[in-house]
């Protein structure tokens, strides 16, 4: 099914809420980088299609139509922030919250309180408060670049599962030490960032 067809006339409000989170995000301050790197490297935006977010619904046992969809989910519209440093994802997420577009309804930090699979990224929920997006909610994730690659290959691990799971444990525990690696990592080079705006402000 198509957007227009699920979402109908609040599709219009959809996208505007999407391109309204890139301007936001767009006019976040670049803080100070080291050696080129910035702290936010890429976003993504889209609006849930209606396959999957039927799928959601019925999941949870509610009607899938779209009105539904609206009132009871929050991530019809989504934006996904990608950031070099671990300290960037706090900092962008910390600038987010100071906006007035919308009210954050909810905060989950899996970077610092991971999922049990490994997964890491910190979400924010909001809600428009004014002109026509007005109660239109919405999430932002953000994480790290090294997550954002976990996290692309082990959604396509709980895609594929379902066609064939010969190799699931397997791979479910390969993702599990990549996970712990790339935390470790990410520490790492967040530690060598710090050593080197130490020796620049010297
Ligand atoms: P859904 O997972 O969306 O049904 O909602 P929820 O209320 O359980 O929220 P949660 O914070 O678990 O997840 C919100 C979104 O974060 C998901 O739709 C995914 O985009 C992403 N996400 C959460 N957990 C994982 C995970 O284990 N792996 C990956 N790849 N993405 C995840
Ligand atoms: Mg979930």
């Amino acid at each position: 099914m198509e957007l227009e067809e699920y979402y109908g006339e609040a599709l219009p409000t959809l996208r505007k809420a999407e391109q309204t989170l890139w301007n936001i995000v767009n006019a976040c301050p670049a803080q100070e980088s080291v050696g080129g790197v910035q702290p936010v490297i890429y976003c993504k935006s889209r609006i849930k299609k209606p396959d999957s977010m039927m799928r959601k619904l019925a999941s949870r046992g509610l009607p899938t139509d779209a009105g539904t969809a609206l009132r009871e989910m929050h991530d019809a519209v989504g934006m996904r922030v990608v950031c070099s440093f671990v300290d960037d994802v706090y900092e962008v997420s910390r600038w987010l919250q100071t906006r007035d577009d919308y009210e954050v309804l909810e905060v989950k930090d899996y970077v610092s309180y991971p999922k049990p699979n490994g997964y890491r990224s910190l979400h924010l929920i909001l809600r428009f408060t004014g002109g026509r997006m007005k109660g239109l909610q919405a999430e932002i994730q953000l994480r790290t670049i090294a997550i954002d690659f976990w996290a692309a290959l082990e959604h396509q691990m709980k895609y594929k599962q379902a066609i064939d799971g010969s190799y699931e444990k397997i791979v479910r525990e390969e993702l599990k030490r990549c996970a712990d690696e790339i935390a470790s990592v990410d520490i790492s080079m967040q530690t060598i960032r710090d050593l080197l705006r130490e020796e620049e402000g010297r």
